[in-house]
């Protein structure tokens, strides 16, 4: 198993070069990948940073070079790069593609991810789970931004690889990405071990909106404080980034950062005014994510604020507090 592990970083890493000398030193690398990462308005800097890189159209470009190598067929298939079919035919996974590496916490390659430069049905294909990888305990970019979380004491929460590498590239660099899958207890826990304050910048549409509110009950339970930040409608953090200038991006974020909990009462409570039964399952709703807060002392200054915002007496969210608790416990 260890050995199977070292063979699958190996083949890993042969790619990850393979797909980096691709984008600068092929011409197809250079008209296809590098001029679509430079349209998307990244610098060599940060596409260096990044190890990104581009997998050739030609279906067989990573195979031919890794088997030449000394690579086997099983290796590149259990690490993913390679997709053999039915009829036992070998061919890339991420051919034609621009290639996003993922790192580990410690840096190595345990995946990677690739998009279409056309209209494709998966704007993104990843690499399958394996030993090395383990979608549910990793995070993008936590390899690059694990210093600068610690330090802030605060990781910035996106959802996509792009997110990650436009913030980088405006001096924001605590900050890593779910991956469009919903959040994991594993995946909260390794923020938690770098930081004790979370900011979650979803995309500023609906599934980004309803992610954040899942995603923050759970952030909550770990014991970690959170704060959201909704885009306008129609940005994520990447295309945000990119429309701004860095100092601009910076001052934004600490201007429009809001408290969970008026996040979710603004969003829950939003047209529902009138509506009382509407309006009790809002507060239940609020409510629970109080209740699963482990610290007394911040559950006792949430049910304050709850109270204010709400307009409705301390003593009720309290009793409500201490019902949903029994229920979670
Ligand atoms: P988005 O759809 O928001 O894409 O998915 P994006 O990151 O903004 O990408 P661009 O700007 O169009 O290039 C967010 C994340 O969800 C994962 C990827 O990690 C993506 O960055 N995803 C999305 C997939 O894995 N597969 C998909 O088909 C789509
Ligand atoms: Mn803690
Ligand atoms: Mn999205
Ligand atoms: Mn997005
Ligand atoms: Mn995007």
């Amino acid at each position: 198993r260890e050995s199977q592990r070292a063979s699958l970083l190996a083949v890993n890493d042969f790619a990850l070069k393979h797909f980096e000398d691709n984008l600068f030193n092929t011409d197809e690398g250079r008209e296809v990948g590098l001029s679509y990462f430079r349209q998307r308005g990244l610098n060599e800097a940060v596409i260096n940073k990044f190890h990104l890189g581009y997998a050739l159209e030609r279906s067989n470009a990573l195979y031919a070079s890794a088997m030449e190598k000394g690579f086997t067929e099983d290796n590149l298939v259990t690490a993913g790069l390679c997709i053999r079919t039915d009829s036992n035919r070998v061919y890339d996974r991420f051919k034609g593609r621009v290639i996003y590496p993922v790192f580990s916490l410690s840096g190595k390659i345990i995946a990677f991810g690739g998009r279409t430069l056309k209209k494709d049905v998966a704007k993104y294909v990843n690499s399958p789970e394996s030993v090395i990888y383990v979608k549910s305990n990793e995070l993008y970019g936590i390899y690059q931004s694990k210093s600068a979380i610690s330090k802030l004491n605060k990781c910035i929460l996106v959802e996509g690889y792009m997110d990650v590498i436009s913030m980088h590239q405006s001096g924001v660099e605590n900050v890593v990405a779910s991956s469009g899958t919903s959040l994991t207890e594993g995946q909260i826990r390794l923020i938690h071990r770098f930081a004790e304050n979370v900011t979650v910048i979803y995309d500023g549409d609906a599934a980004g909106i309803k992610a954040s509110l899942r995603g923050i009950d759970m952030l909550l339970a770990e014991g970690l404080n959170i704060k959201v930040l909704l885009l306008p409608d129609g940005h994520d953090p990447d295309s945000f980034a990119q429309s701004r200038s860095a100092s601009e991006l910076e001052a934004y974020i600490n201007e429009h950062e809001t408290d969970f909990i008026k996040f979710k009462t603004d969003i829950l409570l939003k047209g529902v005014e009138n509506d009382p039964m509407a309006r009790a399952r809002a507060i239940t709703d609020i409510v629970h994510s109080i209740a699963v807060i482990p610290n007394p002392v911040s559950t006792n200054l949430y049910i304050t604020e709850c109270s204010r915002m709400l307009r409705i007496d301390e003593g009720v969210i309290r009793m409500e507090v201490t019902k949903q608790r029994a229920d979670i416990a």
